[in-house]
C-alpha cells in the first residue's frame, strides 16, 4: 500500500486525531466500568484476580478469619481457644454465638478481646499497619470476616450477551486501527508486532471468558490478554497520532515525490 496518512490534509488529520482521543476516552470509561462493576465481585475491596474468578467461574470465599485460624495464626493463641473459635465460625450461628459462653472454653468475643485486639483494633497503637487493616473490635467487623459463601459466576446468558456485543465490535475496531498503522511511516515489523499482540490478546481475553466455565485458572488469561490488548492498542493509536502530526507531513512529502 503506497498511501500514507501523512499525505492527508489538515482537516482529515484533525478529524482522525479527534477520533483517536475518543478511543482513549472509551478506554478510560471501560477501565472505570470494570472497576465499579467487578471491584466488589469477590466481596472484598480492591480489584483482584479473585474478582475476575468470581465473575467468570464463580468463587468460593472462605472466611478470612477461619483461614487464618486454621493456618495457625496467631502463634500465641492457645489450642482450646483456637478450637472454640473454629467451632464457632464453622457453626451456623456465628452472629448469635459471638457472645455465647456455651460453645467452648470462653465466649468468642472474649477470646478475641484477649488474643487478637492488641494487634487488630482501631485503638491498637503499636501494631503492624497490616494487622490494623483488619479490625476485630465489634460484632459487625467480625461478621464481614466470618462469612464463607459461594459466589456464582455470571450466568451463561450474560456471557453470551456480553460476547455478542464485544467480540465483533472490538475485532472490527482492531482491524481498522491496524490498517491505520499500516499507513504510517513506521517500520512494518512494529505494526506487525502490535497487530499480533492485539489479535492474540483479544482472543485470549474473550476466549477465556468461555473457558472459565471449565476452570478458574483461565482468569489469568482474561487479565493478561486484556492487558496486552489494551497496551498494544494504545501504542497503535499513539503511533498513528505521531505519524499524523510529526514533521515530514504533506508538503515535504509531495515536494520529495
Ligand atoms: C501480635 C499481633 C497479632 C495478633 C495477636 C493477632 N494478629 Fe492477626 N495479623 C497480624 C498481622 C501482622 C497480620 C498481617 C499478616 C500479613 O498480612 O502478612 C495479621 C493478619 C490477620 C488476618 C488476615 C489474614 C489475611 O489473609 O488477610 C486475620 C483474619 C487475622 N490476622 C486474624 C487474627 C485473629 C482472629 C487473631 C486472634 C485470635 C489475631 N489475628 C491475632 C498480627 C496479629
Amino acid at each position: 500500500m503506497n498511501f500514507r496518512l501523512r499525505q492527508l490534509g489538515f482537516l482529515w488529520r484533525l478529524g482522525l486525531s479527534a477520533l483517536i482521543f475518543v478511543f482513549f476516552i472509551g478506554f478510560f470509561a471501560s477501565a472505570a466500568h470494570m472497576w465499579f462493576k467487578y471491584e466488589n465481585r469477590d466481596e472484598r475491596p480492591g480489584l483482584t484476580l479473585d474478582d475476575v474468578k468470581a465473575q467468570y467461574s464463580g468463587l468460593e470465599t472462605v472466611s478470612p478469619l477461619l483461614t487464618s485460624l486454621r493456618g495457625g495464626h496467631p502463634e500465641t493463641l492457645k489450642g482450646p481457644d483456637r478450637e472454640t473459635l473454629i467451632k464457632w465460625l464453622t457453626g451456623d450461628k456465628v452472629a448469635e454465638n459471638y457472645d455465647s459462653i456455651d460453645i467452648g472454653s470462653a465466649a468468642p468475643s472474649e477470646i478475641i478481646a484477649t488474643s487478637c485486639l492488641q494487634c487488630h483494633s482501631r485503638k491498637a497503637t503499636t501494631a503492624d499497619p497490616k494487622a490494623k487493616a483488619i479490625v476485630l473490635d465489634y460484632a459487625d467487623d467480625i461478621k464481614k470476616l466470618s462469612v464463607t459463601r459461594k459466589i456464582n459466576a455470571a450466568p451463561i446468558k450474560i456471557k453470551a450477551n456480553s460476547t455478542h456485543a464485544h467480540a465483533p465490535a472490538m475485532a472490527t475496531m482492531s482491524v481498522v486501527i491496524g490498517l491505520l498503522v499500516l499507513c504510517t511511516r513506521w517500520w512494518r515489523w512494529i505494526g506487525g508486532l502490535l497487530m499480533a499482540a492485539v489479535g492474540i490478546g483479544l482472543l485470549a481475553d474473550i476466549g477465556s471468558w468461555w473457558l472459565s466455565e471449565y476452570s478458574d485458572r483461565w482468569a489469568i488469561a482474561i487479565v493478561v490478554g486484556g492487558m496486552v490488548y489494551n497496551v498494544a492498542t494504545t501504542l497503535q493509536l499513539l503511533l498513528v497520532l505521531a505519524d499524523l502530526w510529526l514533521p515530514g507531513g504533506r508538503g515535504e512529502q509531495s515536494s520529495k515525490s
